[in-house]
């Protein structure tokens, strides 16, 4: 059940209790909740230099983000499908995500690192550490 664990680990982190409806707007910067089946955070809680990439509709998003060195970086898939997130450069690789699952990578080295998902390498995004 490691998709039930993750989203009860993220809500309790988010200190957010139940349903609502799904917000509009992901951006990491804004006061959001974003409630869909089984993925369910609040961003505008998160801790101090970590950052959540919501992955829905096929897209990450924020495609770009800044994280300090040191700072990580979680991805949730709050899609129907499954994806992953896979560094081009071979410096972290998700398992494959099922709908509700997560994956946190720790950045400890500067530099802009672009990714994309496996299955659709037409989804990418990159993470800038600085
Ligand atoms: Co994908």
């Amino acid at each position: 059940m490691r998709s039930a664990r993750w989203a009860l680990a993220l809500l309790l982190a988010a200190g957010a209790i139940g349903g609502g409806a799904l917000a509009a707007c992901f951006s990491s910067h804004e006061a959001t909740t974003a409630v869909e089946g089984t993925c369910s955070i609040n961003l505008s809680s998160g801790v101090p230099g970590s950052t959540v990439v919501i992955i829905q509709n096929f897209a990450f998003g924020p495609a770009e983000l800044h994280v300090p060195v040191g700072g990580s970086v979680t991805w949730l898939n709050c899609d129907q499908d499954s994806h992953s997130s896979t560094a081009d450069g071979g410096q972290w690789a998700s398992p494959l995500l099922a709908p509700g699952d997560g994956f946190t990578q720790t950045f400890t080295a500067a530099g802009d690192f672009p990714y994309h998902c496996t299955p659709h390498p037409f989804m990418t995004g990159h993470v800038i550490v600085e």
